[in-house]
């Protein structure tokens, strides 16, 4: 049998990070051939660009999207939109690529039946930082998070239900990937600021992959 709980104990690239939340080491490693070669198409037609949040503050961390709704946020707050607010088009389709890695990784996590239907992308450039947050804008929050680490390492944290729970944090690194559902899907997470560093495919930054079932 290999339920979440044995694969735990036997992988030791499997750490359990809370209630239904998994960091799965090196996981994305075998997809990068294909998904970085998708990752340029889609940051071509659709390129980063530093959102503004209600309150006025431009993020740190440049945003952009693939899949049927792309997350966006303006002075009217944050929400899925169809189109790319730049250019008023849809966003770039989900890449067949992306597609598999998340699948793939979500079930490795005990989520078999997981189809993100979106893809937020987020490039930190060094000194670029997440504040703790909860994904919520999605529709139904029984569907998990695949989240995937590419470039630079970076500190994740994660926390609990409310934004006082102590903290934990990772090292994530070229290839990790961090699934969280069930008990732990609305659970309080971030990165802190962006070291500076070189890495040697993507160069001074990182990117992270960030797959939902949003509408
Ligand atoms: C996010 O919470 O949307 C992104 C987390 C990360 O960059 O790893
Ligand atoms: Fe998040």
């Amino acid at each position: 049998m290999t339920d979440l709980f044995t694969r735990l104990v036997v992988d030791p690239s499997r750490e359990a990070v809370a209630e239904g939340a998994i960091l799965l080491r090196g996981f994305a490693l075998s997809f990068e051939d294909r998904v970085l070669p998708a990752l340029r198409s889609v940051i071509e037609q659709a390129p980063f660009r530093h959102m503004v949040t209600p309150g006025g503050y431009t993020m740190s961390v440049a945003m952009t999207n693939c899949g049927a709704a792309g997350w966006v946020t303006d002075r009217s707050g944050y929400r899925y939109d169809r189109h790319d607010p730049e250019t008023a088009r849809p966003w770039p389709a989900l890449p067949s690529s992306f597609l598999d890695l998340a699948i793939a990784a979500a079930k490795e996590a005990g989520y078999a039946d997981f189809r993100p239907d979106v893809c937020l992308i987020n490039r930190y450039e060094p000194g670029a930082k997440l504040s703790l947050h909860q994904d919520k804008d999605e529709r139904d929050y029984a569907h998990p998070i695949v989240s995937v680490s590419l470039g630079l390492p970076a500190t994740f944290q994660f926390g609990g239900p409310n934004r006082i729970d102590p903290i934990r944090k990772y090292a994530l690194r070229h290839g990790d990937a961090v699934v969280w559902g069930g008990q732990s899907r609305l659970f309080y997470h971030g990165i802190t600021e962006l070291k500076d560093g070189d890495h040697e495919i993507l160069g001074r930054m990182r990117i992270n992959l960030t797959f939902r079932r949003a509408l």
